[in-house]
C-alpha cells in the first residue's frame, strides 16, 4: 500500500529534522546533560514538527545506544516509531479530554517503565482538553513521579490555563524556511528516484506557508502524475495562472489600457482561477516588483527564479513605487471587502478600473 510521503519521511533523529535548530540545541543539550525537564509545552503551527519531536525526545529518553542519542535503530528506537513501545503514550486530547481520562492517566503514571527507562506521555492538541481536565492534570505535572516526562503539543498555546505554562519548559516551533524546505523536497525526489525542477519545488515549498507537512501533500499530489515534476505540473494543481498573467494585467494597467485589462482578467477567470485568489497573486505581484526596485539582491527574498526577476526588472522600471504602493494598497482592501461580498469579481474588477486610471 502506498503511504503518504509526510509518513513515510518523518524524521527520526535530531538531526533530520528540519529548520527547529534552536530547539534541537536545547533538547541535545538537556539530554547529553541529564537535565532534562518533567513536562514540556510544544508550541507552534500544525506540521512544523511538534508530534515528530515528542517521539524523537521519547526516544531519546529510551535509545539503547551508546553514542548520540537516539540512535534511530536500535530495538527500542524502532519500537516507539512503530508506535508498539508501551512506556510512550500518545494521548489525543481532542478526543481523549475529559476529566475520567485524566483520572486512569493519573493512577496509571504512578506505575513504573515496563520496557524501557523512562515513560513518556505525549498530549497532543493539549488545548482541547477541558478546564477539569487541566486541572486534574495539574498536580500530576508539578510532581511527577520521577522516570516520566510529559510533553504538550498545542497550535494553540494561549488556550491553556497559566498554570499549565507555569510548569512547563515552552518550546516554539518554527514555520521552515523555503529554501529549507525546497532542498529537502530535493533530497527525497533523488530517493525515490523521480526528477523535478527547482523552480516547481521551490513553488511548492512556498505554497506551504511553513508546514513541512502541507508541503510533503503538495509533493505527493504532484507525483501522482509522475515522478517528473515540472513548474506548470505544480501551477497546474495549485490553479495558479504563471508569472505571466500577473506581467500582463499590470502591464494593461499602466498602459491604461482597461479593456485590455478586464478582458485579461476575464480569460483567467474561464480558466478556472478563482478570483480572490488571482487578486492576492497579483498582488504579491506588485510586492515582488517593490523588492526588485528597492533591494540589489531581490532573489534573497523573493520567490521567483533569475529569469522572472529580469523579467519583472524591466517592468519595474516602468512603474513608480507610488503607483506600485497603491496598487498593494488597493488590491488588499479589495481582499478583505471580497470576504464579505456576493460578487466578489464585481469588486476586483472595480479595483482594476481604479488602477487603470
Ligand atoms: N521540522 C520538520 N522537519 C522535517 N519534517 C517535518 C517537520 N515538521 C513536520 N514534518 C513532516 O510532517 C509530518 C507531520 O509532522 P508533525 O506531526 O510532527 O507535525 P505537528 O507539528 O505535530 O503538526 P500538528 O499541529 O498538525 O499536529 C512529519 O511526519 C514529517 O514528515
Ligand atoms: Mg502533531
Ligand atoms: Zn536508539
Amino acid at each position: 500500500m502506498y503511504q503518504a510521503l509526510y509518513r513515510s519521511f518523518r524524521p527520526d533523529t535530531f538531526d533530520t529534522l528540519l529548520g527547529q535548530e534552536h530547539i534541537v540545541r536545547i533538547l541535545k543539550n538537556q539530554i547529553k546533560n541529564g537535565t532534562w525537564g518533567h513536562a514540556y509545552l510544544f508550541c507552534g503551527t500544525r506540521g512544523t514538527g511538534k508530534t515528530t519531536t515528542a517521539r524523537i525526545l521519547a526516544k531519546a529518553l529510551n535509545c539503547d545506544s551508546e553514542g548520540e542519542k537516539p540512535c534511530g535503530t536500535c530495538e527500542t528506537c524502532r519500537a516507539i516509531a512503530s508506535g508498539s513501545f508501551l512506556d510512550v503514550v500518545e494521548i489525543d486530547a481532542a478526543s481523549n479530554n475529559g476529566v475520567d481520562d485524566v483520572r486512569i492517566l493519573r493512577e496509571e503514571v504512578n506505575f513504573p517503565p515496563v520496557m524501557g527507562r523512562t515513560k513518556v506521555y505525549i498530549i497532543d492538541e493539549a488545548h482541547m482538553l477541558t478546564g477539569a481536565a487541566c486541572n486534574a492534570l495539574l498536580k500530576t505535572l508539578e510532581e511527577p513521579p520521577k522516570d516520566t516526562v510529559f510533553i504538550l503539543a498545542t497550535t494553540d498555546p494561549e488556550k491553556l490555563p497559566a498554570t499549565i505554562h507555569s510548569r512547563c519548559i515552552r518550546l516554539d516551533f518554527r514555520r521552515v524556511s523555503e529554501e529549507v524546505m525546497a532542498k529537502r523536497f530535493a533530497e527525497i525526489i533523488e530517493e525515490i528516484g523521480g526528477k523535478a525542477e527547482p523552480e516547481a519545488l521551490a513553488l511548492i515549498a512556498a505554497n506551504a506557508d511553513g508546514s513541512v507537512r502541507d508541503g510533503l501533500s503538495l509533493l505527493d499530489r504532484c507525483l501522482a502524475g509522475g515522478t517528473d515534476i515540472t513548474r506548470d505540473d505544480v501551477l497546474f494543481l495549485l490553479g495558479m495562472a504563471g508569472t505571466e498573467v500577473y506581467i500582463e494585467m499590470t502591464d494593461c494597467v499602466l498602459n491604461k489600457d482597461l479593456a485590455g485589462a478586464l478582458r485579461c482578467f476575464s480569460d483567467v477567470l474561464a480558466e478556472g482561477k478563482e478570483a480572490v485568489q488571482f487578486a492576492k497573486d497579483w498582488m504579491e505581484h506588485f510586492r515582488s516588483l517593490m523588492m526588485i526596485k528597492i533591494l540589489d539582491r531581490p532573489q534573497d527574498i523573493l520567490n521567483l527564479s533569475m529569469e522572472n526577476i529580469e523579467r519583472l526588472r524591466e517592468q519595474s522600471k516602468r512603474a513608480d513605487l507610488d503607483f506600485i504602493r497603491g496598487c498593494i494598497t488597493l488590491l488588499s482592501r479589495t481582499i478583505a471587502d471580497a470576504r464579505y461580498a456576493h460578487r466578489p469579481r464585481t469588486l476586483i474588477e472595480i479595483a482594476i478600473v481604479r488602477m487603470s486610471r
